[in-house]
C-alpha cells in the first residue's frame, strides 16, 4: 500500500477513536432480547451456530449462476439462518415447519430484493428520486411492505442507496441518482416505510441497506469494477446515505461486490468494522451479495476457507449463498483463523434480528392466505402506483406547447416500446404479473377517450443488432422483434405518422438495458430507434418523444430536434395510464432529475456539485486555453440536475434573508416567492443549494441543503422559507472532522441546479 494511502487509513481510524460513541445504557426490551439470544446461544453447537450465518435461495439462481441445492435437508439440521426469493405463505410455511423440526427450532429469515413495490409494482427507483417526493416514496415502501409481508417475507433487500453520478453504470436505475443530500433523505423515508415503528407488526418488514459500501463508483461504470476513492469524497458524497438509512434504524446491510481502495468490501475490515461497527455504532447485522464471499477468490485473496475467514473476521455475518462460512469456519476456527467470538458475535446478530421481528413468538406470522388474498393488488394500492408514477416523469422539452394533447383525433403511436407490457415495470420487478401491465397504447386508449382514435407502428426494431436486443430484455421482457428490412418498418411508420394529428414516439432503452450487469458505453438512443425519429420528424406532423430509461441518455440531437420530450424512466405497473395521465394534461408534469444529462458520453462522470478547479471556465465560455474545459464540448450538461419542466412556468422572486450572519446554535431564514405564472395549476419542486467561499478543504461549487415541493394553482404566489444553521454546512474536513467553517457563504434558490437566485451571509 502506498505510504499516503496508509496515512489517510490512520487518519480515518484515529477519527473513528475519537468520536466512538460511549456506549448507551440498556433498555429493559433490549435485556429481555439479550438474555433470550444469550440463552439460546448456550444451547447451540457450533454447527448450529454457523448454520444460522448461511443464507441460501429458495431453489432458484437469481443474480449468479450458483444456486444453493439440498436446501430442506440443510435446513432440517440447522445449517441455514435465512432463504430468499421465496414467496408465497403456503411455500413459506412448508419451509418453515421444517426448520421448527430442527432440533433447537430457531425460525427462518425469508428475504426477496423488493426493490420498487411488491406486485403492485411503482416506478424504478431513479424514477421515485425524480418525484422529490418524499411522503410518497415513503408509502411506496410502506406499500410494498404490506404486500411482501403478505405473501410471506419479512426482509427486504432495499434500499438501495449508492450515491452514482456514472450515467454507463446500470445499476444507477436502481439507485437515487448523484445526490447526496436527495439521496439521504430519499434512504430514511424508505427504511420508515418498510419498518414502521415495530418490526413485530405483521405488516412490518426489516430493510437491508446497500450496497455497502460506493459500489455506484465502479470504475468505467462497469459493473463489479473497482473502486478507488479519497476519504474526502468518501465522507462528503457517498457514505452519508448509508448512514442516513442506517440512523434511520435499518435492520441490516448488504456489502457491496467492489474492491475498495485495494481491500473488496466482502473482506473489508476498515469498512465493516472500524467505520460500521465503531464509528457508527450499527448494530444490526452484514449480509454479503450474492456469492460475494466466494468471489474473493476470483479478487484474489486466497482459497475458499481463507476467503471466508477473512470476510467474517472482517465484519459480514451472512453469506449469501457462497456456502464458504457453512463449509470451512469449523475447521478455519480449529487452526485459530478466527475465533468462536467471532462466530459467535455474527450468530447473535442473526437471531437478535430474528428475535426483533418476533419470529421467535410467532414463525409463521407471514403465513396468512387471507392476508396474500386481500392486501396485495387491491385498488388502493395500484391507484397509487399509479398517481406515484405521475410524479416521477420528467418534462424535459414542450415547444410550442406540443403537450398536453387533446382528447381528440388520431395518435400514431409507434416505436418498438409502444406495445409491450413487459417493458414497463422497469428492471428489478420480479413479482409483477405482466398479463396486469397495460401497453403504452392501452394507457392511452384508457386516458384519451372513445374520441381519440390510436393507430400503431412498431416503426423500429429495439435495436438493429439481435443479440443487444436479447441482452437488453432479459428475464422475460421480450419487446416484439420484426425482421423486415428496416426502411420498410420505418417507412409503415411514416405512412401511420402521415394519417395522424400528433405522433407519440415511444424509444430508448429495454428496461432491461439498465439494472445489474447492464453496463453500457454508448448512452445513445440506439441508432436504429433514431432513424424512425428522424423519419417521422421529416413528416412535419408534431412529434412527441415518450423516453424509456433507466439512466441519463445522451440526447443533444433529440433535444435539438423533437418538439416535446417526456422522459417517463419505467413507471411500474400503472407506467401506462400515468403517462396518459400526464401526455392528455390530467395530470401536470412535476419530476425534476435526480441526476445531469450529459451532453455526451465523454462528459461521464459529470454531476452539479463538483469541485472548481484553479482554472475554472468563465460562465458562458465554451472554450479557453489552459482552462479547464474540452476542446469538442462545452463544460455545460445538456440538461442540469434538478431540471424539469411544467405545463405552466414559475416566476422566482429575490432571495430574502433574515439576517446576513448566521452565529453558532442559531439559525437565519431564506425566504422566495415562487409564482405560477402560467395558466395551469402545478407543482414545483423548491431547490435550495449552498457554497462555502473559503474552506480548509476544497468545497464544490454547490451542495443541494434543501427542497420543498409545493402546489400553485395558476397566478397564485407562494413565500418559501428554508431554514438554514450551522448544522446545513457541515463537512469533513481533511483530518475527518465533521466542521462548519466561519466564513462567507453563498445561498442559491431556483428551480434546478443551474437557474437560481443567489444571495450570501456570512458564518460567525
Ligand atoms: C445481487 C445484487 O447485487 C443485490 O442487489 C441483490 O440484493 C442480490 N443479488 C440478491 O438478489
Amino acid at each position: 500500500m502506498k505510504k499516503a494511502n496508509i496515512l489517510l487509513i490512520l487518519l480515518a481510524v484515529a477519527v473513528i477513536n475519537s468520536s466512538a460513541q460511549t456506549k448507551k445504557p440498556i433498555s429493559a426490551e433490549q435485556a429481555k432480547m439479550n438474555k433470550f439470544v444469550s440463552g439460546l446461544m448456550a444451547k447451540m453447537t457450533v454447527d448450529e451456530k454457523i448454520g444460522q450465518l448461511n443464507l441460501v435461495t429458495g431453489g432458484e439462481a437469481t443474480t449468479g449462476s450458483t444456486v444453493s441445492t439440498d436446501v430442506e435437508s440443510k435446513i432440517a439440521k440447522g445449517n441455514v439462518g435465512g432463504i430468499f426469493s421465496m414467496t408465497t405463505p403456503e411455500k413459506i410455511r412448508k419451509t418453515q415447519e421444517v426448520a421448527m423440526k430442527s432440533r433447537l427450532k430457531i425460525p427462518l429469515i425469508f428475504g426477496q430484493d423488493v426493490i420498487h413495490g411488491y406486485k403492485t409494482t411503482f416506478p424504478i427507483p431513479l424514477a421515485l428520486a425524480a418525484s422529490w417526493d418524499l411522503p410518497m416514496i415513503k408509502n411506496s415502501a410502506r406499500i410494498a411492505a404490506t404486500e411482501a409481508s403478505a405473501d410471506g417475507l419479512n426482509w427486504t433487500f432495499s434500499p438501495m442507496v449508492d450515491i452514482s453520478r456514472d450515467a454507463r453504470w446500470g445499476r444507477i436505475a436502481e439507485s437515487s441518482g448523484e445526490d447526496t443530500y436527495l439521496g439521504s433523505q430519499i434512504a430514511k423515508v424508505m427504511v420508515q416505510g418498510y419498518q414502521g415503528d415495530d418490526l413485530r407488526k405483521v405488516n412490518n418488514i426489516m430493510a437491508c441497506v446497500k450496497h455497502f459500501a460506493l459500489y455506484g463508483a465502479a470504475e468505467s461504470g462497469r459493473d463489479y469494477n473497482t473502486t478507488d476513492m479519497s476519504l474526502d469524497r468518501m465522507y462528503n458524497d457517498y457514505l452519508p446515505p448509508y448512514k442516513a438509512a442506517l440512523d434511520a434504524g435499518a435492520g441490516s446491510i448488504m456489502v457491496s461486490f467492489n474492491d475498495i481502495n485495494g481491500v473488496p468490501a466482502t473482506a473489508n475490515k476498515w469498512l465493516l468494522t472500524d467505520l460500521l461497527r465503531k464509528q457508527w455504532a450499527f448494530n444490526g447485522f452484514v449480509v454479503s451479495d450474492y456469492t460475494g464471499v466466494s468471489e474473493l477468490i476470483e479478487h484474489g485473496l486466497g482459497d475458499l476457507k481463507t476467503v471466508s475467514a477473512k470476510s467474517l473476521s472482517a465484519g459480514t455475518d451472512m453469506d449469501m449463498v457462497s456456502e464458504g462460512f457453512l463449509t470451512t469456519l469449523k475447521k478455519s476456527l480449529q487452526d485459530g483463523k478466527i475465533t468462536i467470538t467471532d462466530i459467535n458475535t455474527s450468530c447473535r446478530l442473526i437471531l437478535e434480528a430474528k428475535y426483533k421481528l418476533g419470529l421467535f413468538d410467532n414463525p409463521f406470522k407471514n403465513c396468512s392466505e387471507d392476508r396474500a388474498k386481500n392486501e396485495i393488488l387491491t385498488p388502493a394500492n395500484i391507484q397509487a402506483a399509479r398517481a406515484a408514477a405521475t410524479q416521477t416523469f420528467v418534462l424535459l422539452k414542450n415547444d410550442n406547447k406540443t403537450l398536453p394533447l387533446k382528447k381528440s383525433g388520431t395518435i400514431a403511436v409507434v416505436g418498438p416500446l409502444a406495445n409491450t407490457k413487459a417493458n414497463m415495470p422497469g428492471t428489478w420487478s420480479v413479482n409483477a404479473d405482466m398479463a396486469l401491465v397495460p401497453t403504452l397504447i392501452e394507457g392511452l386508449q384508457n386516458v384519451g377517450g372513445k374520441d381519440v382514435k390510436i393507430i400503431h407502428a412498431l416503426g423500429s426494431n429495439l435495436t438493429a443488432d439481435a443479440t443487444l436486443q436479447t441482452n437488453g430484455t432479459m428475464f422475460g421482457r421480450e419487446i416484439p422483434r420484426d425482421n423486415r428490412p428496416e426502411e420498410e418498418i420505418i417507412e409503415e411508420a411514416v405512412k401511420a405518422a402521415r394519417k395522424a394529428d400528433v405522433v407519440v414516439a415511444a424509444l430508448g432503452e429495454g428496461s432491461e438495458m439498465t439494472g445489474e450487469s447492464a453496463s453500457r458505453t454508448d448512452l445513445n438512443i440506439p441508432e436504429t430507434q433514431k432513424r424512425l425519429l428522424a423519419a417521422l420528424l421529416k413528416t412535419g406532423k408534431p412529434v412527441v418523444l415518450v423516453l424509456f430509461t433507466g439512466r441519463p441518455l445522451t440526447i443533444k440531437w433529440e433535444n435539438e430536434n423533437v418538439p416535446a420530450i417526456l422522459n417517463v424512466w419505467f413507471g411500474g405497473l400503472q407506467a401506462a395510464n400515468a403517462i396518459g395521465d400526464v401526455l392528455f394534461g390530467d395530470v401536470n408534469p412535476s419530476g425534476k432529475l435526480p441526476v445531469t444529462f450529459p451532453q455526451n458520453v465523454g462528459q461521464v462522470p459529470i454531476y452539479y456539485s463538483h469541485k472548481n478547479t484553479g482554472r475554472p471556465l468563465a460562465d458562458g465560455k465554451w472554450f479557453s486555453k489552459f482552462r479547464s474545459n474540452y476542446l469538442d464540448v462545452s463544460n455545460d450538461p445538456l440538461y442540469p440536475f434538478g431540471y424539469g419542466l411544467s405545463y405552466t412556468s414559475f416566476t422566482y422572486g429575490d432571495v430574502k434573508l433574515s439576517s446576513n450572519t448566521l452565529s453558532k446554535d442559531k439559525s437565519i431564514t431564506a425566504t422566495i416567492s415562487v409564482t405560477n405564472s402560467g395558466s395551469t395549476d402545478g407543482k414545483e419542486v423548491v431547490q435550495l443549494y449552498t457554497r462555502d467561499l473559503v474552506g480548509s478543504s476544497t468545497r464544490p461549487v454547490k451542495e443541494l441543503k434543501g427542497f420543498q415541493k409545493i402546489d400553485l394553482k395558476a397566478g397564485e404566489s407562494k413565500n418559501v422559507t428554508f431554514n438554514i444553521s450551522e448544522n446545513d454546512l457541515k463537512f469533513y474536513n481533511s483530518s475527518l472532522k465533521y466542521v462548519a467553517e466561519p466564513g462567507e457563504f453563498k445561498i442559491f434558490i431556483g428551480t434546478n441546479s443551474r437557474d437560481v437566485k443567489e444571495a450570501s451571509f456570512t458564518l460567525k
